[in-house]
This record gives structure tokens, sequence and C-alpha cells, in this order.
């Protein structure tokens, strides 16, 4: 193989293997997929380091951190969140445009590309579906050990978070920002 047909290769296996993109392509998208990158980022670490200590001392991580990771990370004409059709913490609820994207991920399980929405005042939303991974089950599973279930109780007694399998919808991850020019 010459230099050029290897750098080819290379470039067409660097796109074809980067999760989630194939539907990003467009700079708008990928705006809203980088300002939401960190925010994966961070609960995602703070999960982890909660679940060093166990999962039921992990709800309690979740609770303080998760509100607060989103928080830091709203910046100036940026909001950001995730949210549910079934929500843990009811503070967490979508803008309307987005819990619309929600509901077409619900409506046909074959959908799952992340969407660019238009919206008023020259601004712009970008939506990610969140799906239940192994890990996830512990928490929002159907089938919580006494403990763990005991705690989300206490700590969220509207829950409606669980009873979830594998591979199932979970919710969405959104961000609205202001439009390119
Ligand atoms: C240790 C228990 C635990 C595990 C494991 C866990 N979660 Fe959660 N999850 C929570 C708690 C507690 C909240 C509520 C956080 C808050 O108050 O904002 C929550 C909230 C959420 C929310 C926000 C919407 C809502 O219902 O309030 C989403 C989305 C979510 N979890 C997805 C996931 C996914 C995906 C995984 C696996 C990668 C996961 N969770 C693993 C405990 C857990």
């Amino acid at each position: 193989m010459n230099k050029t047909k290897f750098m080819t290769a290379a470039l067409l296996v660097l796109t074809v293997s980067m999760p989630g993109m194939a539907q990003t392509q467009d700079a708008e998208s990928n705006r809203g997929a980088e300002l939401l990158m960190p925010l994966k980022k961070n609960l995602k670490q703070a999960l982890m380091a909660g679940m060093q200590e166990g999962p039921v001392n992990a709800i309690s991580v979740c609770k303080d951190q998760a509100p607060a990771i989103t928080a830091a990370l709203a910046a100036e004409g940026v909001e950001i969140g995730r949210s549910s059709h079934r929500l843990r913490n009811p503070d967490n609820s979508a803008p309307e445009w987005a819990n619309k994207v929600l509901k077409t991920y619900l409506n046909d399980e074959t959908d799952r590309a992340p969407r660019v929405v238009s919206l008023a005042n020259n601004r712009e939303g970008y939506v990610e579906p969140i799906t239940i991974k192994p890990l996830c089950l512990a928490c929002h599973g159907d089938n919580l050990a006494p403990d763990i279930a005991a705690q989300i109780q206490v700590m969220y007694p509207e829950d409606k978070a669980t009873g979830f399998r594998l591979d199932d919808l979970r919710g969405v991850y959104w961000v609205e920002y202001p439009a390119a020019e």
C-alpha cells in the first residue's frame, strides 16, 4: 500500500470509529456535542468515584454532585442538563423543545440519532439520547438491592426512575446555546 492510500484508509477508520458522530457532522451539532462533553465526563467521574464506596454511598454523591456539576457548566447564554420521561429528581425536567425530541426517541426505538433543533431568538438546541448500561442497573434497574431501594426511597420519594432494562432509553442530554451567525 502506498503512503497516500494508507493515509486515506487511516482517515476512513478514524471517521467511522468515532461513536455517535455519524449524524453529527455539521458544525452546529458539533458545538452542541462539544458543550455536552464536560457534563458527561464529570458526571461519569463523580459516579465512578462514588461507586468506589458502594452504590448506597454513590446515591448521596449523585444527589449532591449531579446538580452542582450541571449548574457549574451553564455559562453565558448556555443552558444544559439531562432529563427523562421517568424522573428521579423532579428538578431535572427538560425544556419543552427537548421533551419533544425525547418523545420521538420513545416512539421509535430504532432512532437514537442526536438532534439539532432551531429555537426562537436565534438560539439552537442539541439533544443526545441516554441509554441504560450494565453499570446503571444497580440504581435504575428492575431488581434493586433492598438497601439501595430504601436509600432512593428516602432521598427521592417521588422516584420514577427504576424498572429499566439494558439498552432501554433512560432519557436525554440537552443543551441550548446561541446559534452561529
Ligand atoms: C449509585 C446509583 C446510580 C447509578 C449507578 C446511576 N444513577 Fe442515574 N441517578 C441516580 C441519582 C441519585 C439520580 C438523581 C440525581 C439528581 O438529584 O439530580 C440519578 C439521575 C439520573 C438521570 C437524570 C434524570 C432523573 O431521573 O433525575 C439520568 C438521565 C440518569 N440518572 C442516568 C443514569 C445512567 C445512564 C446511568 C448508568 C451509566 C446511571 N444513571 C447510573 C443514581 C444512580
